[in-house]
């Protein structure tokens, strides 16, 4: 039963076997909902689980006017949402994608300085039926968001600031739960206690690093790839769900499967694959097409997500993103975050 609110309805996203859409009730702004949410967050973390990690709120456009207003509705579904200044790496992030005036705020844009691309258009553009490909491999581009840490986060805040036209710059999400209950008992068995080795993404261990023959960068301390469960179980609903990315943020020189054959030929990359091409099968995948003023919150721990390509030479598309983090898992308890270097995090 989905959760009654005096603030909200919440309804089944169209078009997906999981996630819901939150208008918050009687024209309420987004502002107004968030100072009610602070007062009493639990509607809202227990509309987020029955829909599986996954809600829309078509009602945000306050955030645009007042970014703070996105952090503050963030901190409701965490211990800790990133203040990516205090983070900032020299390797592994850029300042200048950094909101200035709010450091919880990542900017994805392409927009100068910061000129992003998108990833580049499935090949070919439509799949033989005429439709917009979704699943991989015709779809490349699915990650859960900084994998390649530990502790991972838990969720993701996305805001349209600046979306593209419609049919483009979409976002794709896929279910990780729904995915894994319906695999068959022999792969769930053969799975069982595997870990992924997930790479920082730009050191030249990605599928197509390694395929091209490059060789991998030293790396230090901080950068180097990290263990997850192929298997995650939510810390909150005790689902399991497959955990897992791709291509750009595996480590295929040491893995990406912990104790297989490693490399973009071994077992480890088949097992990848084949668990890749069913999560996104139709029943388990969303296409969000963007409207100004939306946000989606998204749960890292059980959801892939995947980013499609737009026309980057005729329209500048400015999403914003937080990350909240801490409640990763027993498996992650009392860890120090693997991303920071020793001397920073004694900061
Ligand atoms: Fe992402």
């Amino acid at each position: 039963m989905p959760p009654k609110s005096d603030l909200f309805d919440l309804s089944p996203l169209p078009g997906a076997t999981f996630g819901g859409v939150m208008n918050f009730k009687g024209g309420m702004s987004g502002r107004a909902a968030t100072a009610s949410f602070e007062k009493n967050p639990q509607p809202l973390l227990d509309a987020l689980y029955a829909s599986g990690g996954f809600l829309l709120m078509p009602q945000m456009m306050d955030i645009l006017d007042e970014p703070t207003l996105m952090v503050r509705l963030s901190q409701l579904f965490g211990r800790e949402v990133e203040n990516n200044l205090k983070t900032y790496t020299a390797e592994n992030k850029t300042l200048f994608n950094i909101h200035e005036q709010v450091p919880e705020i990542i900017l994805v844009t392409n927009a100068p300085p910061i000129n992003s691309q998108p990833m580049t258009r499935p090949e070919p553009p439509l799949t033989a039926d005429g439709k917009f490909p979704t699943r991989f491999p015709h779809r490349k581009g699915w990650h859960t968001d900084q994998s390649f840490r530990r502790p991972p986060p838990d969720f993701s805040l996305f805001i349209a600031v600046q979306p593209t036209p419609k049919g483009q710059g979409q976002t794709l999400f896929a279910d990780g739960t729904g995915a894994y209950a319906s695999l068959p008992v022999h792969l769930k068995k053969r799975i069982e206690g595997l870990e992924g080795l997930h790479a920082l993404p730009g050191n030249g261990r990605s599928e197509k690093a390694v395929r091209e023959g490059q060789p991998p960068k030293p790396l230090l301390p901080h950068q180097r790839s990290q263990k997850h469960p192929l298997v995650r179980v939510h810390p909150v609903t005790g689902k399991p769900a497959l955990y897992m990315c791709e291509s750009g943020q595996m480590d295929w020189v040491d893995g990406p499967i912990v104790g297989m054959t490693p490399g973009p030929d071994g077992d480890g990359a088949k097992l990848v694959y084949e668990l890749m091409r069913h999560i996104t099968q139709d029943e388990y995948v969303y296409v969000h097409d963007w409207t100004k003023g939306e946000l989606v919150i998204y749960d890292n721990r059980n959801l892939l997500h995947a980013p499609s390509w737009y026309e980057a030479d005729k329209y500048i598309r400015i999403m914003w993103r937080t990350t909240v983090m801490g409640n990763a898992g027993p498996e992650y308890a009392g860890e120090k975050p693997s991303w920071i270097p020793q001397t920073a995090a004694a900061e």
